[in-house]
């Protein structure tokens, strides 16, 4: 059955027109990609400054700027000695990237106003951040047209899940119409409703690869089990990096089961270091399950799930979130 996609947008038509940034062998399509990887990168380390490198396919030994976020976009497009990216960006942190075994680039980022290294946790992140980035240049690279054949990788997508666990792709089509509600009650942006509505769908998209005696089981899980679940985001990111023009999603999909307090999966990111978009899908993702009929319990009105969002806001989720849920759900509730 396929499900959902008529809700969806195509990213490709909800991207705005290139500008700077459509450099190197992108299309404009992946130069945008690229723009708000590097936008995703500023947001999730704490930092000022990104650059995307692509390594230079007419001479290995230089790479572009492909993309660069709070830096002086002047800079895009400019060549640099491969090994020399980092001056180039004047950053204090730089990681390569790499995809299908080969180096695609490098990304840096970085802070005027703290130049020292990053944090062992923060470079965990960055380590985690790039194979996205890597796939998403080897898509620019490869010139993968999305246009086409984005609607069908999600329709398949969206098909694999429902084969193995019809509940998940159900309740994950039911968090599509909260989140997008959200969304537009939180003011997102055209392209950046497409993403999150895409993302929506795909949020668990990486339970296909949870076992089913883990996946269908009934009752509580055991650590063991709870630890094989919480693999889900990862995997699905992974899932997502490699279909072109998903690597946004991808990173959103990666958090939607992280915490405001840090405190949540896969790698204990807090606060406005979640993408928006990975915290509203959090609250609706929780929304949908509380409202919705369970074979081992009833649904909650909706009134009392948006008590038990507030109770949890602060902690699990985004508070700015959870205010929004309360007054657009409520606003629907009474149309
Ligand atoms: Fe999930």
């Amino acid at each position: 059955m396929q499900r959902g996609t008529s809700e969806v947008m195509a990213l490709t038509s909800a991207y705005p027109t290139p500008t700077a940034g459509e450099t190197m062998a992108a299309s404009g399509y992946h130069g945008i990609v690229l723009d708000r990887l590097a936008k995703q990168a500023v947001e999730i380390l704490d930092v000022e400054e990104s650059c995307i490198f692509a390594r230079d396919q007419a001479d290995p030994n230089m790479a572009i700027v492909a993309a660069a976020h709070g830096a002086d976009e002047a800079i895009v497009g400019k060549r640099v000695p491969v090994g020399l990216e980092h001056s180039r960006a004047g950053h204090g942190a730089l990681t390569e990237l790499s995809w299908g075994g080969d180096v695609q680039g490098a990304l840096s980022v970085g802070s005027a106003r703290s130049r020292a290294r990053l944090s062992s946790t923060d470079a965990s992140l960055l380590e985690a951040f790039a194979p996205t980035v890597g796939a998403a240049i080897s898509h620019a690279y490869s010139r993968a047209d999305t246009h086409p054949n984005m609607r069908g990788h999600i329709a398949g997508l969206v098909a694999a899940l429902d084969e193995r666990d019809g509940y998940t792709a159900k309740h994950s089509e039911e968090v599509v119409a909260t989140s997008r509600t959200l969304g537009l009650a939180l003011g997102l942006d055209r392209a950046a409703l497409a993403e999150l509505e895409v993302a929506s769908l795909l949020h668990d998209i990486g339970k296909i690869l949870v076992p089913d005696s883990i996946l269908k089981k009934r009752g509580s899980l055991t650590p063991d089990e709870f630890a094989m679940m919480a693999v889900h985001p990862a995997r699905g990111a992974e899932i997502l990096a490699r279909v072109p023009g998903l690597e946004v999603v991808a990173t959103i999909v990666r958090y939607h089961h992280e915490r405001w307090d840090g405190m949540g999966y896969p790698d204990g990111l807090s606060g406005a270091r979640i993408p928006l978009a990975s915290r509203i899908i959090a609250v609706c993702d929780s929304y949908n399950a509380m409202t919705s009929d369970r074979p081992y319990r009833s649904a909650m009105s909706e009134a009392d799930a948006l008590t038990e969002l507030h109770m949890h806001a602060g902690w699990q989720f985004d508070p700015a979130v959870v205010y929004a849920a309360d007054e657009a759900f409520q606003q629907e509730v009474a149309a």
